[in-house]
C-alpha cells in the first residue's frame, strides 16, 4: 500500500458498496500536507511529459491539482459549474453529467486560459463513471491543446471510467486505486496482486 492508501485504510469511512467518505482529509477538511504528497507524486509520474499547464474542476479537483502546480511550477486552471460573474466572454464548454449525483452541470473555463501550445495535465479527486475526466478532456481538446494525460487521486476501479477513458487512449495515473467496498472495507488493486504472490 502507499501513502494514500494507507491514509484512506486509517481514516476513510465506507458509507455504501459504491461510496468512500474522505471528507476527513482530502474533500471537506484537507490535510495539507498529504496534498503535497499528491501533488509531488502526481508531478513525478508525469515529470517527462512536458506538461504546460493543469486543468481541473471545482471544488475537489483544486486542492491536488494546485499542490501537483506548484512542483510542476505551472498554472492551474479549474473548469466552474456555475456561471460567475467575472467569467464571461470566450468560453470552452461541455456537459457533464453526475451518475452519483444525478446531475448535470455544464462546465467551462476561458479561452484565454488554455490554447494550442498547451500541452495539459488534467487532475482530479475521484474517478468513478468517467464523466468529468471526458467532460475535462472534451474542454481542454477544444482548445486546441493536447492531453498529456490525468492523473486521479482516487480510482474507484470497478466502475466504468478509468476504462473508459483509458480506452480514448489517455494515459491514466491513479494514486489510490480501489478494488472493491465491499462488506463495510476498501481494498485495493495492489492488495489483490500482493496477496496472490
Ligand atoms: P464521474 O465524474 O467519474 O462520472 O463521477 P461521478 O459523477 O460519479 O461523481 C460526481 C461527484 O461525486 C464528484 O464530486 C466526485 O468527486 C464525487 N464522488 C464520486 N464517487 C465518490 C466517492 O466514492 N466518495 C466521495 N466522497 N465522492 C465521490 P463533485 O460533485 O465534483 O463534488 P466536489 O468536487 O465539488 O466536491
Amino acid at each position: 500500500m502507499n501513502f494514500l492508501e494507507e491514509r484512506i485504510k486509517k481514516d476513510g469511512k465506507v458509507l455504501s458498496e459504491h461510496v468512500l467518505k474522505v471528507d476527513s482529509f482530502l474533500n471537506h477538511q484537507i490535510d495539507p500536507n498529504l496534498m503535497l504528497e499528491i501533488g509531488k507524486e502526481f508531478a513525478a509520474r508525469f515529470a517527462n511529459e512536458g506538461i504546460t499547464k493543469i486543468v481541473t474542476i471545482e471544488s475537489s479537483g483544486i486542492a491536488p491539482a494546485v499542490m501537483t502546480g506548484l512542483i510542476l511550477k505551472v498554472p492551474v486552471v479549474f473548469a466552474r459549474k456555475r456561471k460567475s460573474l467575472t467569467l464571461n466572454g470566450d468560453l470552452l464548454t461541455a456537459s457533464v453529467h453526475s451518475f452519483t449525483k444525478n446531475e448535470t452541470n455544464e462546465i467551462s473555463i476561458s479561452k484565454k486560459y488554455v490554447n494550442k501550445e498547451d500541452r495539459v495535465l488534467i487532475i482530479d479527486d475521484f474517478l468513478a463513471n468517467g464523466q468529468a475526466a471526458l467532460g475535462l478532456v472534451e474542454i481542454v481538446q477544444q482548445s486546441g491543446a493536447e492531453v498529456s494525460g490525468i492523473g486521479i487521486v482516487i480510482e474507484k476501479s470497478f466502475q466504468q471510467g478509468a476504462q473508459i477513458v483509458t480506452k480514448q487512449g489517455h494515459r491514466v495515473e491513479s494514486i489510490a486505486r480501489i478494488a472493491s467496498l465491499k462488506n463495510g472495507e476498501v481494498t485495493f488493486i495492489n492488495e489483490k496482486v500482493e496477496e496472490l504472490v
